[in-house]
């Protein structure tokens, strides 16, 4: 049995990214391992919402998280700020985290690149904060998309420098962990990179049909293949990945054989795709409005969820100050 932790930040509400990155794959491991799963709204804090948006975000992810299929009669399923404990994590493993290596994180560079004006210090301990959330469960797997890889080998370093800076073997050395192996990234429609919250290109679990529709028809594509064997360009590369990902593999072979013989239709190509999104999407999106509407269900989850969660990062924080020297006289 392992211990599995993975988050999602409270800054919007889920989009495909988020689905198939990393909540599918903590489903398939929630039955089987010591699973923690929860709502990073420290963490959203370092683009400075209004109080209303923050509380209303950490409810929809919350709805979303439980729609999606997160058992909270067997994950402990949380919010950040609910356990404070992460925060004492936080202040130790800065007093061992250096400036210049969080300043070379790829992350902290293309904030700075994309908004100049907010380069707050959260954002430049971010990864502390992340590996705080992490080891505090004393985790080994952490369901992620590709994105998050740095910030995992971040983590390891900050658990090795303090076994080895206090001569002990108390942190595990955690893995950025994907079912299929290989750590996913969803890309975005508009031919960019990666479909994100930030990148306004998501498509979103709580979307309509209608929405889904008028999204994918909208992805970017070309003017289609001339000659046989033609490498697709960027943008229909993304189309064919996405359909890899929520169809079957009988219409990926389809689509990719109309494209060899160079007859494909984008239009047709889309319809499809929008087709099989929705089905993923629309169970997920009606057990959203339901659970949304049950606020007291909502909050004995999180109560329970606080508890569980305090319970073993207390345990942590009392052994970790046990190692560090503060001992009782
Ligand atoms: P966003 O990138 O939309 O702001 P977060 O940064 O809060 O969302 O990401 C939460 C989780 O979702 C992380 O595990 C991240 O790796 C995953 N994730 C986000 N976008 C993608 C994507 N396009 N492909 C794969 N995983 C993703
Ligand atoms: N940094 C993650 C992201 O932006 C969210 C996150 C915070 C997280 N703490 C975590 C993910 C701990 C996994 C484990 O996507």
């Amino acid at each position: 049995m392992e211990t599995v932790v993975s988050g999602i930040r409270s800054t919007g509400n889920l989009h495909l990214g988020n689905y198939f990155g990393a909540l599918s794959n903590f489903l398939k491991m929630q039955k089987e391992n010591r699973c923690f799963f929860f709502i990073a709204d420290y963490h959203a804090l370092t683009t400075h919402p209004k109080p209303d948006d923050l509380h209303g975000n950490i409810k929809q992810v919350l709805a979303e998280y439980l729609a999606c299929g997160i058992d909270p009669e067997i994950a402990t399923v949380f919010i950040q700020s609910d356990v404070p404990e992460v925060i004492e994590l936080y202040l130790l493993l800065n007093m061992n985290a250096y400036v210049g290596e969080l300043q070379r994180t790829t992350s902290f560079k293309e904030k700075i690149r994309r908004h100049p004006d907010n380069i707050n210090a959260g954002l430049l301990t971010y990864p502390v904060l992340m590996a705080a959330d992490i080891i505090i469960h004393k985790a080994s797997k952490v369901p992620v998309g590709k994105d998050q890889e740095q910030h995992l080998e971040m983590t390891r370093r900050f658990a090795r420098r303090f076994n080895t800076m206090y001569g002990v073997d108390y942190f595990p050395e955690p893995d950025a962990y994907n079912f299929g192996k290989k750590l996913v990234k969803v890309p975005g429609l508009d031919g960019t990179g990666k479909m994100g919250k930030s990148e306004g290109n998501g498509i979103y679990l709580f979307d309509s049909p209608e929405e889904i529709r008028k999204k994918v028809m909208r992805a970017v594509t070309d003017s289609g293949p001339k000659t046989p064997g033609e490498k697709p360009s960027e943008p229909v590369k993304n189309l064919f990945t996405l359909m890899k990902i929520v169809s079957d593999p009988s219409t990926v072979k389809y689509f990719t054989e109309k494209y060899a013989s160079c007859e494909i239709r984008y239009g047709d190509l889309k319809k499809q795709l929008a087709e099989d999104i929705i089905k993923v999407t629309s169970p997920i999106r009606e057990r959203i409005l339901e659970i949304l509407s049950d606020n007291q269900y909502l909050s004995k989850v999180v109560a329970r969820g606080a508890e569980k969660a305090r319970e073993s990062a207390s345990k942590t924080i009392r052994e970790v100050r046990e190692i560090i020297g503060y001992r009782s006289f």
